[in-house]
């Protein structure tokens, strides 16, 4: 089974969020399966490919000169990176201020074109595209191969008001929504199988309220629009090996995790307290529920909690938050920036993990504070409502604490219930056991992948 499998991200090199994680998960537990994967990536001009085959990719004008790069990244093989004009930027999709760059319209739409050149030069038995940044492939191409699209943020979708429809001169009618261009919509009409990240999330988007304006494009799919809930790399997040960790611990062991906590709570300027820590790391957008977190974070005296916050992106967030650390320093830290090692050090440290997130196609973070023992505390949508069950309403199966609505209340509600679970000791034991024993590894998904590949693959 030839596989290209086209992305913007790929974990540890290109990752502004999840999609670098799961394309990377993804990919290599194919490989695992036996699939030969081939990660089609822009170049971005920040990575260091030792290349094996370099070739001119045939495009259109307005995409080229475009130059396929192949070769392998450190510890990760079989990738082509693809040079075109406005590609390489300082970050793949904003300027210095957090602001989209004004051409990712063109750059991506440029960057599918790359995409259509290479697949046609040699025909895989399937072509995977991932999210808006790639979707324009199918449109660009006579004669695609069975494809799947993956949808891991509806809220993207690429739109502009279609300038750049002219430059099309057939099946540019794919593009076209309501008199602007949407990529997306584009590959959902054209993709053999469209997926998005988990089973709830598919069904919130089918209805108009959740749909993000395309929830009749996905509708009009039927079977062939479904969920697949994503999984997180067991290696790379693993509490037992973690190289940013200087005590490690598994299932076993967790009450390990006080003395890491202990390091982190020094490291952010905090003394020894008996209080439990609440990690959260994120980007920084309306989805996360930032807003939500810092209200409540407004009564972490009263909880008797202390929190930190890691994440970057929308800058009046990133104020709001700043504010609230100069003003409670002893009981909030925000660590402004993308700093993976910290990540990890937040996942083990912390007690309680909080993502109040307005919607979540699927949500790693949720899975990687579980896998670290650390007790999610989370709202009821999308991939959450499939991966944490709440420790009160099901006491026997419990891994979480999940908020019943996305209001600043029901999350301090949810938050209380956990701080008041994670005081006693045999509650914390095992509702953190139950969700360090899960499988949160890509293999299922991999597998259901692998499935969908076979079933629209054509006969040899
Ligand atoms: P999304 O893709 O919507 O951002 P996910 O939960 O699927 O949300 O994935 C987010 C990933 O990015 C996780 O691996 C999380 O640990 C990581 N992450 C988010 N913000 C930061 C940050 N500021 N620093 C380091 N890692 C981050
Ligand atoms: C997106 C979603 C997130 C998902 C990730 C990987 O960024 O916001 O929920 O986990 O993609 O699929």
């Amino acid at each position: 089974m030839r596989v290209v499998f086209a992305t913007a991200e790929l974990a540890p090199f290109v990752k502004v969020g999840g999609l670098g994680d799961a394309a990377a998960g993804l990919v290599s537990e194919l490989r695992v399966l036996d699939a030969d994967v081939e990660v089609v990536l822009p170049d971005y001009g920040i990575l260091d490919l030792r290349v094996k085959e370099e070739i001119d990719l045939d495009v259109p004008e307005w995409a080229g000169p475009a130059i396929a790069r192949s070769g392998s990244l450190d510890g990760f093989s079989d990738v082509t990176l693809v040079q075109a004009p406005r590609l390489e930027r300082s970050h793949p999709y904003v300027d210095g201020d957090g602001r989209g760059w004004v051409d990712n319209d063109v750059r991506f739409m440029s960057f599918s074109a790359a995409v259509a050149a290479l697949v046609r030069s040699d025909p895989p038995d399937v072509l995977h595209l991932n999210d808006w940044h790639t979707a324009a492939t199918l449109g660009l191409m006579e004669a695609p191969p069975p494809s799947v699209l993956t949808i891991h943020n509806l809220a993207y979708q690429g739109t502009s008001d279609g300038g750049w429809l002219v430059a099309f001169n057939r099946r540019f009618e794919a593009f076209e929504w309501y008199g602007g261009m949407n990529p997306l919509t584009g590959a959902i009409a054209l993709a053999d199988k469209v997926v998005t990240v988990s089973p709830t999330f598919a069904r919130e988007v089918l209805q108009p309220r959740g749909g993000f304006g395309v929830h009749d494009a996905l509708a009009a799919r039927g079977g062939d629009f479904l969920g697949i809930l994503n999984g997180i790399d067991t290696q790379v997040w693993d509490p037992a090996t973690d190289p940013s960790l200087s005590t490690h611990y598994d299932e076993s062991t967790v009450s390990r995790k006080r003395a890491i906590g202990r390091l982190l709570a020094a490291e952010v300027g905090w003394g020894p307290s008996s209080e439990p820590i609440i990690g959260m790391v994120t980007r920084l957008t309306e989805q996360k529920g930032v807003d939500l977190a810092l209200d409540v974070a407004s009564s972490l005296g009263s909880m008797g909690a202390r929190m930190i916050l890691l994440g970057s992106g929308d800058r009046s967030l990133a104020a709001a938050a700043g504010r609230m650390a100069a003003d409670s320093s002893e009981r909030f830290v925000f660590r402004e920036g993308y700093d993976e090692a910290l990540a990890h050090r937040i996942f083990a440290g912390s007690d309680l993990f909080l993502m109040p997130s307005r919607f979540e196609p699927a949500g790693l973070a949720q899975m990687q504070a579980m896998r670290y023992g650390t007790i999610p505390v989370v709202t009821d949508v999308g991939g959450l409502h499939d991966t944490v069950i709440d420790a009160d309403y099901d006491p026997e199966n419990g891994t979480g604490f999940v908020a019943a609505e996305v209001t600043s209340a029901s999350v301090a509600d949810a938050l209380s219930r956990a701080i008041r679970a994670w005081r006693s000791t045999r509650r914390r034991g095992a509702i953190r056991r139950r969700g360090m024993s899960r499988d949160w590894s890509w293999r299922r998904p991999a597998g259901k992948y692998l499935d969908l590949y076979e079933e629209i693959r054509l006969p040899r």
